[in-house]
């Protein structure tokens, strides 16, 4: 096969849920269709069985949701598929949207009893943010579920976006009967086959005399009403407005019961497309180009405490990569082999030979990288475009309880911040005797205090800030920061560069301290 149709057979999508809608086992379904080749720890084991990714986790198996995002590929129907799974928690929604960076489009399960919940908001807007295909997968049909016009009203009204069904449940829980398939119309009967690959279903046309029979008299009945409304009031499916991500096709069904699995996988994949061109710094990359170039949007350290190393995970965006061939690392300005790289992350790695626009790879990374950066074949410099860094919301000042362990715990919180975890700043007039660590989701601070203690031995102590406002000072060369007329809930801090910021405890001081400081110029973004 060469290399173009190695690339057009790639499909790359984010998974994203809230914790329990059914993300993993809708993700087991999946490779059972396809038999997974490449398994990157996603699947996490069920209660004590074979865990997730790594031991660091352990916070994860304790709170049930997922910190870190891995990936997965399996091949189905002549397709090449990469699933990247994405941290099921709100505190994480930066994470999820580098992971989104990465992705072509984002799969969206939703729990058809709970709907769009509370803390998923934010994740899922993250994924309106960025403007890719959402797809809506409406799981757990085989449970009592909300009504299916309030669901998807809740989509639209909660998340912005337009939906259009492309199935439409017959019933729920002990009484679902089925889907109606509106673009076949067709009624695809559901009985449960206890999650085997073979499913038990019979689809028969809408016209059909069984159908009475099949799916009962009344279901028949509400499901023509159900049509008749739906034909008139939803919006049409707009492969456009899909790709624009203002309209999401939404699918229902049951992944624990595999039904409705395949036809979503299968609908999907028609519906998505190969790789997608991303933005440079010089015009726009093709996928189908030769030339290997690729950006990195996660780093982690210690995926695996018998590794002890840090990888950088790459998007490939072009071209086709090979083990050991040299790239530029344009931010490093140097040439560089990429060492070991995997695509098969945690407890087992695999080495890659080969991988193409649309594959994620891992590659150990000595400390080199940071995220953002691209590495490219051709001798052509150009950067592709940034991943945007969320100003943080919460701020805690960090001492190491063991003064003699100084050394470790700055290593720690550098290098977690460089994973992108967090950032740290310092007190304005002091080195770093203190820190003061700022995260988008409080969550974050126990991450870190729990990767300080297990990866880096070092015990903190964490003293919770007011402040929830970050300013950078774009005219720093003008402004004298010691001389800024300040709030009294205002603070000066500077981050690892010398840059001076400002905290603030409410959002009403910051206009304050404007009006005070007329030639004062804030940012809510940091510069590198
Ligand atoms: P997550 O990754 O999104 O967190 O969810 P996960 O797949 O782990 O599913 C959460 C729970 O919901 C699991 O039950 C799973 O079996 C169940 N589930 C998933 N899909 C469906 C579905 O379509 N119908 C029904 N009825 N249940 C579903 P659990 O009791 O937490 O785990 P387990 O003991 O079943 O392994």
């Amino acid at each position: 096969m060469n290399i173009a149709e190695e690339i057009k057979k790639r499909r790359t999508f984010a998974i994203i849920s809230h914790p329990d809608a059914g993300k993993t086992t809708l993700t087991e379904k999946f490779l059972l269709y396809g038999g997974a080749i490449n398994l990157a720890g996603t699947v996490k084991g069920r209660k004590g069985a074979k865990h997730a990714v790594s031991d660091w986790m352990e916070i994860e198996k304790e709170r049930g949701i997922s910190v870190t995002s891995s990936v997965l590929q399996f091949n189905y129907d002549g397709f090449c598929i990469n699933i990247l799974d994405t941290p099921g928690h709100q505190d994480f929604s930066e994470d999820t949207y580098r992971t989104l960076m990465a992705a072509d489009s984002a799969v969206m399960v939703i729990d058809g009893s709970k709907g769009v919940e509370a803390q998923t908001i934010k994740l899922f807007k993250v994924c309106v943010m960025r403007h890719i295909p959402i797809f809506t997968f409406i799981n757990k049909m085989d449970r009592e579920a909300r009504d299916p016009f309030e669901l998807m009203g809740e989509i639209e009204d909660v998340l912005g976006i337009r939906t259009s069904p492309v199935n439409w449940p017959i019933g729920c829980g002990k009484e679902f009967k089925g889907v109606y398939d509106r673009f076949k119309k067709s009624i695809i009967t559901f009985r449960a086959a206890g999650g085997q690959k073979e499913v038990e279903a019979t689809e028969v046309q809408l016209g059909d005399s069984h159908v009475d029979e099949m799916i009962g008299e009344s279901y028949h009945q509400q499901l023509m009403e159900d049509i008749e409304l739906l034909d008139g009031a939803s919006d049409e499916l707009d492969m456009d407005r899909v790709g624009k991500g203002d309209l999401s096709p939404v699918f229902f069904g049951s992944a624990l019961t595999n039904f409705g699995v395949e036809t979503f996988l299968q609908h999907f994949l028609q519906m998505t497309t190969s790789p997608l061109p991303r933005l440079t710094t010089t015009g726009v990359a093709d996928p189908f180009e030769d030339d290997f170039s690729a950006f990195v949007f996660k780093i982690q350290a210690n995926m695996n405490k018998a590794h002890r190393d840090r990888i950088a995970f790459m998007r490939i965006v072009s071209g086709k990569f090979d083990a050991g061939m040299e790239v530029n690392h344009v931010q490093g300005g140097r040439k560089l082999r990429l060492s070991q790289p995997q695509q098969l992350m945690a407890q087992d790695r695999k080495i890659v030979e080969e991988a193409y626009a649309g594959d994620i790879i891992g590659v150990f990374d000595p400390g080199i990288f940071s995220i953002g950066d691209t590495l490219c074949k051709s001798n052509e410099k150009f950067e592709y475009e940034g991943i945007p860094t969320f100003a943080p919301e919460h701020f805690a000042r960090v001492r190491q309880m063991d003064t003699m362990k100084r050394k470790q715990f700055i290593k720690g919180v550098n290098q977690i911040a460089q994973e992108g975890a967090i950032q740290i700043f310092q007190e304005f007039n002091t080195g770093m005797e203190e820190i003061i660590v700022g995260v988008v989701g409080e969550l974050q601070f126990e991450v870190l205090t729990y990767r300080l203690e297990n990866e880096y031995n070092v015990e903190v102590k964490l003293e919770k800030l007011p402040y929830e406002h970050i300013r950078w000072i774009e005219n720093k060369q003008e402004i004298d920061v010691a001389k800024i007329q300040g709030t009294s809930d205002m603070k000066r801090i500077k981050d690892l560069k010398d840059n001076p910021l400002l905290l603030f405890v409410n959002s009403w001081s910051i206009g304050m301290v404007l009006d005070r400081n007329p030639d004062l110029k804030l940012s809510e973004f940091g510069h590198n």
